[in-house]
């Protein structure tokens, strides 16, 4: 129950906020810390405010192989944001894990939800200017 409950709090608010912990705890009737507990066992809770884009890349041993490393280096360096943080101007998120369960098409790379498949950082770097592009557009 708290885990399905935390996942619509971050979807409302795109992070879960301190004070919304406490309410879930005394809404459902359960100890703030077992709801701290299941917000911080789950990597997949953020407890700070994300981008407008999570761009999350897998360091698995299979996309490692394929050289994630290198992506992960164009990414922050493209962004240059660090991993678990956010850009400056709060369009993007970066995040690390170790396998998305599509080891065949690795490396991967998650954007915003999509998958992208063999990913190499000319890639990534043409995929970020696209969402650049299409922010300015509905800027403008
Ligand atoms: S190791 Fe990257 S998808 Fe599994």
């Amino acid at each position: 129950m708290i885990p399905q409950v935390l996942l619509d709090v971050q979807q409302a608010f795109g992070y879960i906020p301190q004070e919304t912990m406490t309410t879930v705890s005394t809404e459902l009737g359960v100890p703030l810390i077992e709801v701290s507990r299941v917000a911080h066992f789950y990597k997949a809770f953020s407890l700070k405010p994300r981008g407008k884009h999570l761009l999350t890349l897998c360091m698995g041993t299979a996309c490692h192989v394929r050289g994630s490393d290198l992506i992960l280096e164009e990414a922050l360096v493209e962004l240059d944001t660090e991993v678990g943080e956010t850009t400056t101007d709060g369009e993007f998120s970066v995040e690390c894990v170790n396998c998305l369960g599509a080891c065949a098409l690795g490396p991967v790379v998650v954007l915003d939800g999509t998958y992208h498949d063999h990913m190499t950082p000319s890639k990534l770097k043409e995929l970020i200017e696209s969402v650049r592009e299409a922010e300015k557009g509905e800027r403008n």
